[in-house]
């Protein structure tokens, strides 16, 4: 600290307010934020905080402006030299979750501008950047003009956030990740709305997962989290509305990087998946609301390749082959039906973490990920199988690698009477304002 420059708060007394469940005044949240970003605020006491908040939770109105310092810790973009209505869509992270790939192009070939700052995978969830890399060309980094000018002229741009977004964030959220902090929901939500909103889009969809493959295993706490990141998107002057979908068993067919562009383009030439393509529509219909653009059918415009033509568009933007072969992993093994009956449960956490093993994801975050490896399934919940019927495809560039896998599907299905079966809607709740 320079003693020229003397800062006009200190830390501890922060945290005791916190600790002791007291609200921490605006001024105070405004210095906390700007001087951990500057390092002057050492990491140990921000751990401090992030766990008092954990415990003693925020109120609305200071979470609220905790969240815009995050953002005025950084860049705000402007994107009102955009022609079209902006509106994007935020999900909080499944198994198998691709919809990011044909719902960007989709929308945007029904008249709304989508600028999608994503991120890359960490864990058992997929990063929608890893999966557009297993594109020959493809490139995620983009210039500030670059990015406005593919979304006034394209009107979609899926890549990655640059250092200037948020950057708050970014600290914050590799300290909660070895502090055990992540879990706070006022932190989850500042966390995500920081960046969303500090995107600049006029209106946001949020898909909260809930289930086994979620960040949410219920939807009590799931819709928490929703209702808490709708108001601070609303407080912020964004238009937004969360969907609460099921993430028990995988989305689609697949959970790996090029398996899942694959489906996605499927989906983009009018077939696919029937869940995918459902929360695709779903969630098109809700970004276009929000942009006030009503009356106009997204499936139509899957059916009828409107949203194809936007996707290579978006990838041949990006230095991306649109018709280049995709990568293909070395090896491939398969899981077998070990009974006869009906697929009553296929776990989508257990589903992750087998493809992660693989080498779809990555443990530390600058791991590298295999483009071809993945889970493919063979059956979803509610299908009949018999003893003996492949039920899941391995694929890996490293066969030593199936071990591992293996053991994350123990336990991952169940095979019994139609009667067992427990499947609920994929879009189960809608929270607005
Ligand atoms: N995703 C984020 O960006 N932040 C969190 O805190 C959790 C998930």
């Amino acid at each position: 600290m320079s003693s020229s420059h003397p800062e006009p708060f200190d830390a501890v007394s922060v945290i005791r307010a916190k600790r002791d469940r007291g609200r921490i005044p605006d001024a105070e949240i405004d210095w906390v934020i700007d001087a951990y970003t500057r390092g002057v605020v050492a990491e140990e006491q921000m751990a401090a905080l992030a766990m008092a908040i954990l415990l003693n939770g925020m109120e609305a109105d200071e979470l609220a402006r905790w969240t815009e310092a995050m953002i005025a810790s950084g860049q705000r973009l402007d994107l009102s030299a955009v022609r079209r209505p902006t509106t994007d869509k935020h999900s909080t992270g499944g198994v198998g979750d691709k919809i990011t790939l044909p719902l960007a192009p989709l929308v945007a070939s029904l008249g709304a501008a989508v600028p999608q700052l994503s991120g890359r995978g960490l864990g058992h969830t997929g990063g929608t950047l890893d999966k557009l890399e297993s594109i020959p060309g493809w490139r995620a980094k983009l210039s500030n003009a670059e990015f406005m000018a593919q979304l006034d002229s394209v009107g979609a741009v899926i890549c990655a956030a640059g250092d200037e977004l948020a950057p708050a964030d970014k600290k914050l959220y590799a300290l909660r990740d070895v502090t055990g902090t992540v879990e706070a929901i006022p932190l989850i939500a500042s966390s995500i709305m920081s960046k969303k909103i500090a995107e600049g889009s006029a209106a946001l969809v949020l898909d909260v997962k809930v289930g086994t493959g979620a960040f949410m295993k219920n939807a009590q706490d799931a819709r928490r989290l929703a209702e808490t990141m709708v108001a601070l998107g609303t407080a912020a002057g964004t238009h937004t509305v969360a969907l609460l979908t099921d993430m028990s068993t995988p989305l689609g067919l697949t959970a790996g990087n090029a398996l899942e562009v694959r489906e996605s383009v499927e989906v983009l030439a009018g077939g696919g998946p029937a869940d995918v393509v459902e929360l695709t529509v779903a969630l098109a219909l809700e970004m276009l609301a929000g942009a006030g653009i009503t009356g106009v059918d997204p499936a139509e415009a899957l059916a009828d390749g409107r949203a194809m033509d936007v996707w290579r568009a978006m990838i041949a933007a990006q230095g991306g082959d649109p018709d280049a072969e995709l990568p293909v992993a070395a090896e491939k093994q398969v899981l077998t039906a070990p009974a006869t009956g009906v697929l009553t449960r296929l776990d989508a956490y257990a589903v992750g973490v087998a493809a992660w093993r693989l080498g779809a994801g990555r443990a530390r975050k600058e791991d590298p990920v295999s483009a071809g490896a993945g889970v493919v399934l063979l059956a979803k919940p509610g299908d009949p199988v018999r003893a003996g019927q492949p039920l899941l495809e391995l694929h890996t560039d490293d066969p030593t690698r199936f071990e591992r896998a293996l053991q994350a599907l123990e336990g991952g299905f169940d095979i019994g009477d139609a009667a067992d079966l427990v499947a609920g809607p994929l879009v189960i709740e809608r929270v607005t304002a």
